[in-house]
């Protein structure tokens, strides 16, 4: 051991920490500390486990061997309340609000004011000091203050988020620990997250974030610690490493594109358009959106305003309504007024909101991936081949690298980039000819980018085509044959991507412009 990695002064020091789940050693010996008032990135593959060190550090798993010590003192965390309580406040990425209470009853839940008596407090509550004080803090981390008053369910991501870190605040917290935080945000929002977090440092709160983003290292973390397959790596500075070096510590090789190589060929398109899209309103979100789409083709379709790039995925596949316009299937017009009748046409979306939605924990990994293809795997009317779906899941594990790759595992007990992988594989699987895949590599590390976008490029080669929608740039432009620019509900442009082209780093970052000059331009 190192003395960088022992500090006695630390806020937290994870010493020798080991956890082993069934059939897999999730922790294998961890030892590294959290500073005063630093912003520590943690990082690695999926499954190489942060989320399981996350849960360690808020009370909710036990180690099997090793220590946590707070500010010098080993410390045995109890309970999730207990590690609050000990100053450690954790935002998990499903938020633990609840959604009926507005932002001040979330905040001062369980620990509320009361009413002055003299130099005491009484039994009523000292509602107004606490909204003062709620709105306070509030302004000083995002600089609005609008929603205070509205059930935490209606407020967006964003602001759940800084209502927990607020939370965190009225705890006194020493640590606030978040696991993905900015997975669901956009650009925008994710900046303003980032105000939230230097404010939290300036007030010498230490911040531990997991994040796949690895730019945002570059932006908001004064340190990164590298886990892999359970074990501790390496502790560096983002900026000296650069992200190469950090990924090669990650991963263990070099990984020099998230673009698998079958990308590289020419690609040629018949003249007639699997779908068009004429003139698609939706009344406040979308204006007058005209594209088409051939077959083999991948459409990217790069930010819109606020979180919801994913309005236009939606509307295609019915789950919004649409006030006007027209969509053609190989030139002829179809009604789509659910995902049903999307299905129907052979237009299936992958959705962004995979993690809440679609998710049957206490199935098998197997039955996850056929949920959505029961036709493939069904033997004359309703009984299920059990070995058909197996092979066929067994197919996707090991063409995504999903960890561990055993089929008949509990959903549940894979890690969150894991299962991200297996829904994906589901979707694809249910085999219609044209996807629409909302932020597809969400969640899911650097390697394993080009495993997605691999069954992407299979889909479209084999006579499918796809709609990517998706908030990192970079993918875009490079696994794209066109994209669109929707900045704020309506087609500002469209650029040509890298997709079966040989471009240099400097040609993709030229395209990017191209994309951005066209968002800052209409917006
Ligand atoms: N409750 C559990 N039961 C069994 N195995 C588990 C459980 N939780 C996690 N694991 C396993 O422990 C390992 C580490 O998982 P963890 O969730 O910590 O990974 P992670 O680094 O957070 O990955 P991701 O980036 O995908 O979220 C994985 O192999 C996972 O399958
Ligand atoms: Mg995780």
């Amino acid at each position: 051991m190192t003395l960088a990695e022992t500090h006695e002064e630390a806020v937290v020091q994870v010493s020798h920490i080991s956890k082993r789940f069934p059939g897999v050693l999730a922790l294998d010996d961890v030892t590294f500390a959290i500073e005063h008032g630093e912003v520590l990135a943690l990082v690695g593959e999926n499954g190489a486990g942060k989320s399981t060190l996350v849960k360690i550090l808020s009370g909710i798993y036990r180690p099997d061997s090793g220590v946590v010590s707070l500010n010098g003192v080993e410390t045995h965390l109890a309970s999730a309340h207990d590690a609050q309580m000990r100053g450690i406040t954790t935002i998990f990425q499903e938020t633990t609000l609840i959604p009926d209470f507005d932002a001040m009853e979330n905040i001062f839940l369980g620990r509320e004011l009361r009413m002055k008596l003299g130099r005491t407090r009484g039994p009523f509550l000292a509602e107004r000091e606490m909204r003062d004080a709620v709105r306070i803090l509030y302004r000083d981390f995002v600089s609005d203050e609008a929603d205070l008053d509205r059930p935490v369910r209606e407020i967006g991501a964003l602001r759940q988020k800084v209502v927990e870190v607020l939370r965190g605040l009225a705890f006194e917290s020493s640590v606030v620990i978040m696991d993905e935080p900015t997975a669901p945000l956009s650009d925008r929002e994710r900046n303003a997250l980032f105000v939230s977090i230097r404010a939290l440092k300036a007030r010498g709160v230490a911040v531990l974030l997991v994040t796949h983003r690895l730019e945002e290292l570059l932006e908001i973390a004064d340190r990164a610690v590298v886990l892999r397959d359970g074990r501790y790596i390496a502790s560096v500075d983002p900026r000296e490493a650069g992200i190469p070096r950090l990924v090669h510590l990650m991963v263990g090789r070099d990984v020099d594109s998230v673009v698998p190589s079958a990308a590289m060929t020419e690609q040629t398109y018949p003249e007639e358009a699997v779908l068009a899209v004429n003139n698609l309103q939706r009344r406040g979100v979308l204006r007058d959106i005209t594209f088409n789409l051939k077959g083999g083709e991948i459409l990217g379709v790069a930010g819109m305003a606020g979180s919801g790039n994913s309005e236009l995925a939606r509307a295609l596949v019915g789950m919004d309504r649409i006030d006007s316009g027209e969509i053609l299937r190989d030139g002829r017009p179809v009604r789509i007024r659910s995902p049903k009748d999307a299905i129907r046409h052979g237009i299936a979306l992958v959705p962004e909101e995979r993690k809440t939605q679609g998710i049957f924990g206490g199935l098998s990994v197997a039955k996850n991936i056929s949920a959505a293809a029961l036709r493939y795997v069904t033997r004359g009317r309703c009984v299920i081949d059990e070995r058909r779906e197996r092979a066929i899941a067994e197919d996707y594990v090991s063409r995504l690298h999903i960890r561990p790759p055993d089929v008949t595992r509990e959903m549940r007990h894979l890690s969150g980039g894991n299962q991200q992988k297996a829904l994906i594989a589901r979707y694809l699987l249910a085999g219609s000819q044209i996807l629409v895949v909302s932020e597809p590599t969400q969640g899911i590390d650097v390697g394993a980018k080009s495993d997605v976008y691999g069954l992407i490029f299979d889909h479209v080669n084999s006579g499918g085509a796809a709609i990517v929608v998706s908030s990192e740039l970079n993918d875009l432009t490079r696994v794209s044959d066109r994209i669109l620019v929707i900045p704020d509900g309506g087609v500002a442009g469209e650029v040509r991507g890298g997709r079966g082209r040989q471009l240099s780093h400097g040609d993709y970052g030229v395209l990017e412009e191209a994309v951005l000059r066209l968002a800052v331009a209409a917006a």
